[in-house]
């Protein structure tokens, strides 16, 4: 019996897969087809995949092509399966010309060719037209945004605004968009969604004038100051049929999603307790630095540090303390905040003046997570335990400067997907406004 291999994502199944199977399928008398996992195509940089893992693998089976279908969940896994599996054939696409001719030691290798005019690429562009979107605010964010919205399919970030005219016409002028600086209003009738990348006092005001404009909102964190605020427009969001996002990037990515399953299911036992830090040494002249109001770590970190917490312990805590260095401004330049959940203790250390390591570290009853710093990108953990021999290392992959995983995410939700919504909760967000309301008022007292 000649045993074919065939691999892929098998997206909005069509008729492209359907010939590259039956091909596949004509090579020899039994076909397996390995279907990627929605992790791996993350870490490979596949994002905006629609259909799920198992309406992919429904989709495959109703083609009645496929003998035997497995997962395929990691880049070393084919020539592995060729071997255990006694693979006689491994057939691909020709887009992939060449790519695998190192399973030739394994077994035989054909390209098959490509039907042409067709892709889960071309459909997914298909069924929705580009998403237009406008960058407000020209600061430091801002030209991430744009490198990083390159690499997502469906979006394409088209005009910037700044209510500055010079910054704004540097801005357009260096990144090739169209420029606005007056009503903002005006700019808004340009495009579908904006991301917000203003100094944290104003994205209220922007998200709020943008969901009554109907248009799809991603808001740099802290997304406002109040629950009842953050509520407004997660409520307003709704009402307008149109989606709203916090932009904490890490919420997104692979790596810190694999951590938190991780941590969720039960290997460390019951969680008991989340250390969380973020610090990073700040010159004096920067915003952060000077602005009295607004500036200082908490306000631009806790996110970051808030984030593992309430995905660990849930949202609802029993009582929050804050202590915090403050610079003579007043602006604070260390913060720690104490949290007491019904079972379980957290804590957020945020600096912009103190550097500490900026580690995450989640306790439990037999054993602890350790994510040293960045573990904001997660590109790599521990779980140990005991014993200090027997620790489990993770490297998770993670592309660019992650962006790219956030603005994905909301271009699917927006694309009708709100499967994605897990990553980051309405509750969560309000709960991150809730301790952020908190910290300003203990700033007043
Ligand atoms: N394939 C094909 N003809 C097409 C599209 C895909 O023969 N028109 C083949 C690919 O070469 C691969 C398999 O189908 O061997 C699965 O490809 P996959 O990447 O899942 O499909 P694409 O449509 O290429 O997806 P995308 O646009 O997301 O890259």
């Amino acid at each position: 019996m000649k045993k074919v291999i065939t691999y892929g994502t098998f997206d909005l199944f069509h008729d492209g897969h359907y010939n590259i199977l039956k091909r596949a399928k004509a090579l020899g008398d039994y076909l397996i087809v390995g279907i990627t996992t929605e992790h791996y195509d993350l870490q490979r940089g596949k994002l905006n995949v629609v259909d799920t893992l198992m309406e992919r693998i429904e989709h495959v089976k109703q083609s009645g092509l496929a003998d035997e279908i497995i997962i395929e969940d990691h880049e070393e896994q084919k020539q592995e399966d060729i071997q255990k599996m006694n693979v006689d054939i491994f057939a691909i696409g020709s887009d992939w010309c060449g790519a695998f001719d190192y399973l030739k030691q394994y077994c035989e290798v054909v390209y098959l060719d490509r039907t042409p005019n067709i892709s889960s690429t071309q459909i997914r562009e298909g069924q929705h037209p580009v998403l237009q979107i406008g960058i407000v605010g020209t600061g430091r964010i801002a030209p991430r945004f744009f490198a990083e919205s390159k690499y997502v399919s469906g979006v394409n970030a088209r005009a910037a605004y700044n209510p500055h005219k010079e910054s704004s016409q540097a801005f357009g002028k260096q990144y090739e968009l169209e420029a606005y600086y007056g009503e903002f209003s005006e700019f808004l009738d340009r495009i579908d969604a904006i991301y917000i990348a203003t100094p944290h006092q104003t994205h209220y005001d922007y998200a709020r004038q943008a969901l009554e404009k109907k248009k799809h909102v991603l808001c740099e964190k802290p997304l406002t100051f109040t629950v009842s605020e953050a509520k407004e427009l997660y409520e307003l969001a709704k009402r307008q049929g149109v989606v709203l996002m916090e932009g904490i990037k890490t919420a997104y990515c692979p790596g810190f999603n694999q951590m938190m399953n991780i941590a969720k299911n039960g290997i460390i036992g019951e969680i008991k307790d989340v250390e969380a830090c973020f610090s990073r040494i700040t010159a004096p002249n920067l915003r952060e630095m000077v602005d009295r109001a607004y500036g200082g770590a908490f306000l631009e970190f806790g996110s970051y540090t808030l984030l593992p917490i309430f995905k660990l312990l849930g949202c609802q805590y029993e009582n929050v303390r804050f202590d915090s260095i403050l610079a003579e401004n007043g602006i604070d330049l260390y913060t720690k905040v104490h949290f007491r959940f019904k079972d379980g203790l957290a804590m957020s250390k945020t600096g912009v003046g103190v550097k500490s390591e900026g580690q995450l570290l989640i306790s439990g009853t037999k054993g602890y997570i350790l994510a040293e710093s960045p573990w904001w990108l997660t590109k790599s953990f521990e779980v140990r335990f005991e014993d200090p021999d027997r620790i489990q290392r993770y490297s998770p992959k993670f592309l660019g400067d992650g962006l790219r995983y956030e603005i994905a995410d909301f271009v699917s939700k927006i694309n009708g997907n709100e499967k994605m919504s897990y990553h980051l909760t309405e509750e969560e967000s309000i709960a991150m406004a809730g301790v952020v309301e908190e910290f300003m008022k203990d700033r007043t007292n």
